[in-house]
């Protein structure tokens, strides 16, 4: 089972949604640490309720932005971590750090990508006027919420739905979601090649199982 350390900044329903999923037997990954730029977020609490070992490590303890990602770094091999999850962390992560983890780091996104990087994703589909939205993992890559997709939910914009009600309706999709696309690179059978996603002894149905 490969070795998974998530990274937040939050509440970390996410991380939680990962750490459910790993409890299975067959799973193919597990959860050994969770580290959280702030050390107040909820979903520290929450790690530690699952007796998952916990880091907080604030940028304000480090001179640069490279050294707090060195620090980051430095956390990650000692916990011995094959692969990186991004689950909420709201911090760009520096080239040298992203070069390290490459293919070997997803990140889940409240949007169907390339649509709607950055902040605000649900109020951009709403006022766009789209009929479908949704949530994307992908490998991450030194640009932010960019680099080859893993698996993709969509969710319908209901009519006259509302900020609220669309975002708590896409985080249900993501929690099922990034469990399932973790299992596809856990397992090998998601890589990242030459900026693309490889898949392998995956049968694709068009959806994600979602
Ligand atoms: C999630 O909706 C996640 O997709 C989003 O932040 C939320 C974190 O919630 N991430 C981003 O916007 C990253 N660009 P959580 O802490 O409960 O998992």
């Amino acid at each position: 089972r490969k070795r998974i350390v998530v990274l937040i900044s939050g509440r970390g329903s996410n991380m939680a949604a990962l750490i459910e999923a790993a409890r299975e037997a067959d799973y193919p990954a597990e959860i050994v640490g969770v580290i959280s730029d702030q050390p107040d977020a909820a979903g520290l609490k929450a790690a530690e309720s699952f007796h998952i070992a916990t880091r907080a490590i604030p940028r304000r303890d480090h001179a640069s932005k490279q050294a707090h990602d060195a620090a980051i770094d430095a956390a990650l091999r000692k916990m011995g971590a094959d692969i990186v999850c991004l689950a909420g962390y709201m911090r760009l992560l520096t080239p040298g750090f992203v070069d390290k983890w490459l293919g070997r780091m997803i990140n889940i996104h409240p949007s169907l990508l390339p649509m709607f990087k950055g902040l605000d994703t649900h109020k951009r589909a709403l006022d766009a006027g789209l009929r479908v939205h949704g949530c994307t993992v992908h490998f991450v890559t030194r640009d932010m919420d960019d680099g080859p997709v893993v698996a993709q939910a969509a969710v319908p914009v209901l009519t006259n739905d509302t900020e609220e009600r669309l975002t708590a309706r896409v985080l249900k999709a993501e929690h099922k979601l990034y469990p399932l696309a973790l299992a596809l690179v856990a397992s090998g059978k998601a890589r990242m090649e030459a900026g693309r996603t490889v898949f392998e002894g995956v049968d694709h149905t068009g959806d994600s199982g979602v």
